[in-house]
């Protein structure tokens, strides 16, 4: 599996110790930066991260700002993208089981590295359930649809 991972200056410790944990696990991970910590605008880290997901250039994505909200909604635009924003295990499994989230979007200023890296294991770990959450996903991708001009 290849995960692609991004932060802002708000997530910077916080993404390479996800990096590193997650290829220490054998994973492909490519890391959209920022790769020296100075204050960015994270939104085109989350466009740069999300494209790579939506394309199927990566299978997954992780995105760290300082609260996970920002990454999120930026994300969010990207077609085909369904990013969380989690602080707990609970919403990182069912996200993936329910919502089939491809983007998880942590706040380094608001979780610890242990906390964190248990999210992103849980996350990658999880596989979609399908059945009645696919018609779900199908109606989110609807109003995707529905908004292009
Ligand atoms: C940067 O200061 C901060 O606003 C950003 O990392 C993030 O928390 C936005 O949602």
């Amino acid at each position: 599996m290849k995960i692609a991972v991004g932060c802002d200056h708000g997530g910077f410790e916080l993404k390479n110790a996800i990096k590193a944990h997650l290829e220490e696990r054998g994973f492909e991970v490519s890391d959209f930066g920022i790769y020296e910590n100075r204050p960015v605008d994270y939104p085109e880290i989350a466009l740069k991260t999300a494209n790579s997901v939506a394309s199927g250039e990566n299978d997954l994505g992780i995105l760290v700002c300082g609260t996970g909200i920002g990454m999120s909604m930026a994300a969010n635009k990207v077609n085909g993208i369904r990013a969380a924003a989690c602080s707990d295990h609970y919403s990182a499994k069912y996200t993936r089981l329910h919502n089939n989230a491809n983007i998880l979007c942590l706040g380094g200023r608001v979780i610890g590295a242990g906390t964190a890296l248990e999210l992103a294991d849980i996350f990658v770990d999880t596989e979609f359930e399908g059945g009645r959450h696919r018609k779900r996903i199908d109606l989110i991708s609807e109003i995707e649809e529905s908004q292009k001009k």
